[in-house]
């Protein structure tokens, strides 16, 4: 399965986003409505969050078959204050275990009037194989596929970057680590680059470095300096070393932190007024300095904030369009 397929297979063909498995090829207008969508989902710290009935009716299954906690609690919370039904599927206890095959396990859910199904999985192109084969009134949405994509986390992490430096078209954004096995930073690019971005960079040690075909018109250099010179946004990934097959070229941790961290020293570099990014999960010390992490620059708590109200976003427009059918 290739991403042209996934790009395509995404939408009816009177344009509607009906599953959601890649930002990539998803136009300027539509990614600007779904981040505008997902303001009006944003409440106040400590008011009530925002609810609506979009989802009264409707059944969500999270369908996790990698670990997750913010993805996961997210896409909950978020189907709930839609007023769907959810079901978080245990995969540790479902029959896949079992040798069923994963059609075998989405006929089942479709059997019970699943309209929606979110899906991680630690394999490229399983989303999109999904997409294929569920019934025209079912949808699909990425929730992370191996390296390739995650485009609910890429856009939470424009919608933050829109918060704090709203001209996207002078916007500097340096993405730090293990650039090569991320999802986060193709979803992330794709977005940036659709919605004009001045620039994104990709800093990594070489054997973490992308192939420069996935990042089209990205600045990729394994120079920390240069990558966060007058950055505006700093980006710090995780090492994934669940998708390291040979860890060979790689620093240790301790030569990482100096060479790689996003630390206390390195942010010097950026902008005075640079905001801080983690995907998460965070490993402190690691790719970036704990009290960085928690200091005035970060929004990493804001994204996961903004999170919820992306997938309340996404989830709507993907129901209307399968009402609209
Ligand atoms: N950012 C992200 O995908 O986090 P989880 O793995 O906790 O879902």
């Amino acid at each position: 399965m290739t991403e042209l397929d996934a790009r395509t297979l995404q939408f009816t063909n009177d344009g509607q986003l009906r599953h959601l498995l890649t930002l990539d090829g998803i136009d300027r207008a539509t990614l600007t409505a779904l981040l505008d969508e997902s303001d009006a989902y944003l409440s106040a710290d400590g008011e009530a969050v925002e609810r609506s009935s979009a989802l009264q009716g409707r059944t969500v299954a999270n369908l996790f078959f990698e670990p997750s906690t913010r993805t996961r609690a997210s896409f909950d919370l978020a189907a709930k204050r839609l007023g769907a039904d959810v079901l978080n599927l245990d995969v540790n206890t479902s029959s896949r275990k079992k040798g069923e095959s994963i059609l075998d396990t989405i006929y089942t859910l479709e059997a019970m009037g699943v309209d929606i199904m979110v899906v991680r999985d630690a394999s490229a192109g399983v989303p999109a194989y999904i997409a294929r084969h569920v019934k025209d009134h079912v949808s699909i949405l990425n929730a992370g596929e191996a390296e390739v994509s995650h485009p609910t986390q890429g856009l939470l992490d424009v919608l933050t970057m829109r918060h704090h430096k709203p001209d996207l078209d002078s916007l500097v954004v340096a993405i730090v680590g293990d650039i090569r096995h991320s999802r986060v930073a193709r979803s992330a690019a794709q977005a940036l680059s659709t919605l004009g971005a001045n620039e994104v960079r990709l800093v990594s040690p070489a054997a973490m470095a992308p192939n420069p075909a996935d990042f089209p018109g990205a600045v990729i250099t394994d120079d920390l300096q240069r990558g966060l010179k007058d950055a505006d946004v700093v980006m710090a990934l995780r090492i994934q070393r669940e998708r390291i097959g040979n860890l060979d070229g790689i620093p240790g941790i301790d030569e990482y932190f100096v060479q790689y961290g996003v630390n206390e020293d390195s942010i010097q570099l950026a902008k005075a007024d640079a905001i801080v990014m983690h995907p998460g999960p965070m490993n402190r010390g690691i790719e970036i300095e704990g009290s960085l992490a928690d200091g005035a620059r970060s929004v990493i708590t804001e994204q996961v904030k903004n999170g919820v109200a992306v997938r309340m976003a996404v989830l709507t427009r993907v129901i209307r369009t399968l009402e609209s059918r």
